[in-house]
């Protein structure tokens, strides 16, 4: 890529000729509003040619007065009516918004994925097939469907990371060294100083209070349970290739080391930033940590500070063990794990669960399949009902 330098408010910036024209699919959620926001600071080099979301209609609408993409899509077809009826536009709805929005054109280089869960497998694995770069932050479509994506990885695709861990992790390999072990860190999630009996009864208010991160509910309660963490080890699991005794969780309170890992020779790097998914999908939309963005924090490194990490306790959080016996086990069982955990955290939301019954609705249902080979990707959507369909059961008995 060529490079040049240019002035920009008093200050040199490093930049590239690189132009990206994008397919945003959840760009009104919490990773949708980092991408948005780091278009809007690179309109130079980031064009904004479809935008996708699920329900809520009216941060579309101002979506699409700023940016004027091309193409929208809202999944759910009352609020595509909405938005058709308010701009006048054709909006695709249902599958067509997740796939038919870009699939068809090629005024788009590349995909952002930021839908939850399940929803966000068929356009990472679409979109590789098809020859596009995807960016993805919905590390769920890696654990329900990691061999069928790793697998066009392998053949032609380009696929980068959004999770803040993987990120990093990932531009230590673009060096080319080999890994020995990865650290991926956790903050603890909201519930981290709780006795195990609060942390029990914990309110839904309680558990969506992150001490770090802005996130959607979905994300937030699998941060307080683990899960998340769970779900990114199967992540870099597919992701980096290592054995699943390598992939290692250290819960880290501060939240300023986002990934380390550990080379051959026992030297380990780690890379700090301040916790602000804007400066992940900056760098790797970019490619470059070379460009400057006023908006993102910097890390305060004056006076006193220190760092900590601590082995996370593993019958305090079932559901990380649960993740690495679910990645052991393959096939069917990563997509069991994740549909048991969208109908629990679901019923939590609801008021319909309580916080401490989450794990053992997920162990109910995790250990009463047995594993099944997927041959095809149409497999998991078969295993997904199946789960939901006795989760169902299971909360009834
Ligand atoms: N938040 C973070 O900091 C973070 C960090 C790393 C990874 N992630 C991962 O990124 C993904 C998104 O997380 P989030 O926190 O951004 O969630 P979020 O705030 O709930 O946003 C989800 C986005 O997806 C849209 N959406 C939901 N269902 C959809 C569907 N069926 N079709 C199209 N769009 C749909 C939502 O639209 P409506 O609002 O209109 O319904 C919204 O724009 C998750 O997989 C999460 O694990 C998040």
């Amino acid at each position: 890529m060529e490079e040049f330098l240019y002035e920009k408010e008093d200050r040199l910036i490093r930049c590239g000729d690189l132009r990206l024209n994008l397919a945003v699919l959840g760009a009104t959620g919490s990773v949708g509003s980092a991408v948005m926001n780091v278009a809007r600071a690179f309109p130079e080099h980031l064009k904004i040619v479809a935008l996708v979301g699920g329900r809520s209609a009216e941060p579309m609408g101002r979506l699409i007065e700023e940016f004027s993409p091309a193409r929208v899509g809202m999944y759910y077809e009352d609020s595509a009516k909405k938005i058709e009826e308010a701009f006048g536009i054709k909006v695709y709805s249902g599958e067509e918004a997740l796939i038919d929005i870009w699939r068809s054109y090629d005024d788009i280089d590349a995909l952002v994925v930021c839908v939850p869960g399940l929803f966000a497998f068929k356009p990472v694995y679409e979109g590789l097939r098809s020859g596009k770069k995807v960016f993805f932050a919905s590390k769920e479509a890696l654990v329900v469907g990691g061999e069928f994506i790793m697998k066009e990885v392998k053949l032609k695709g380009q696929l980068v990371p959004l999770d803040s861990e993987h990120w990093s992790i990932f531009s230590f390999i673009s060096e080319g060294q080999r890994l020995r072990r990865i650290f991926l860190t956790a903050s603890g999630g909201s519930l981290r100083d709780l006795s195990h009996q609060s942390r029990k009864d914990a309110s839904v208010s309680e558990v969506l209070r992150h001490p770090i991160w802005k996130m959607g509910k979905k994300i937030t309660v699998d941060s307080a349970t683990l899960m998340n963490k769970g779900f990114e080890v199967i992540e870099a699991y597919y992701l980096f290739g290592l054995p699943l005794d390598d992939i290692k969780v250290l819960v880290h309170r501060e939240a300023w080391v986002h990934g380390m890992v550990e080379f051959a020779d026992g030297s380990i790097k780690a890379l700090l930033f301040y916790p602000d998914m804007r400066l992940v999908v900056q760098e790797a939309l970019l490619g470059s940590s070379s460009f400057e963005n006023p908006f993102i924090p910097r890390l305060d490194l004056r006076g006193r500070f220190s760092l900590t990490f601590e082995e996370p306790d593993m019958e305090e959080y079932p559901c990380l063990n649960y993740a690495y016996y679910a990645a052991r086990m393959g096939g069917n069982i990563p997509v069991i794990l994740n549909a048991a955990d969208e109908v629990a955290v679901s019923l939590f939301l609801s008021g319909k669960l309580k916080f401490g019954d989450i794990p053992k609705l997920i162990r109910k249902v995790l250990f009463h399949f047995p594993m099944e080979r997927l041959s095809s990707p149409e497999d998991i959507y078969f295993w997904d009902r199946e789960a939901r369909s006795f989760a169902g059961e299971a909360l009834e008995g």
